[in-house]
């Protein structure tokens, strides 16, 4: 896992891909369990279990304790994890972990920081490491863009369904199984 945990903000309101999922996807389509994986401190899992959703979150530093595959949920969440991950075979195995949670008609949401956003921020302090940057807090970004995030899904065996930018400097797709 490395420093990705440092990655992990300590968030004083839900992510805008929480708030997009809830609004668009698990309010219209009744659904009633999520699971956020890359949970970090958890701030996205109060904010479901607030509007009383079944909720679980996994984080491999903050709540190493794997849910139970069993019942599976609605929305699996994977919220700005992906970008933190150094190698594309553990992005994509990342995925595929979390897919195994996911219903036959449910529905994933995965976000990523942008590339655009990312290289805007670039420092002289950080250094290229493989297809990303180690910050000056030591941790590793990778921007994607749309094509990239679909692919890595695709190669997770998801099932792309929209992708687009968010104002929040992201990358978000919805994907069924
Ligand atoms: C930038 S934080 C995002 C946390 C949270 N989703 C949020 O948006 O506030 C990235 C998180 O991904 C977690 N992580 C790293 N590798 C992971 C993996 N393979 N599976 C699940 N979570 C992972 C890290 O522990 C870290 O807490």
């Amino acid at each position: 896992m490395s420093g990705s945990y440092l990655t992990a903000m300590t968030r004083s309101k839900p992510s805008a891909p929480a708030v997009h999922a809830y609004t668009n996807i698990i309010v219209p389509r009744k659904f009633n369990s999520v699971l956020d994986w890359g949970s970090g401190k958890g701030r996205d899992v109060i904010f479901f279990r607030e509007n009383k959703l079944r909720v679980a979150g996994y984080d491999p530093y903050y709540n190493p304790t794997k849910p139970k595959l069993s019942p599976k949920y609605d929305c699996v969440m994977c919220t700005y994890v992906l970008n933190t991950i150094k190698t594309k075979r553990r992005r994509v195995d990342c995925l595929r972990e979390a897919r195994k949670y996911l219903r036959r008609d449910g529905r994933m949401v995965i976000s990523a920081r942008s590339k655009v956003s990312l290289d805007k921020e670039v420092k002289d302090s950080w250094s290229l490491c493989g297809d990303g940057w180690i910050t000056g807090r030591e941790t590793f970004q990778h921007g994607f863009d749309i094509a990239e995030l679909v692919e890595v899904a695709k190669a997770a065996s998801l099932t792309p369904i929209t992708c687009f930018c968010i104002s929040s400097g992201g990358v978000l797709l919805v994907a069924g199984k």
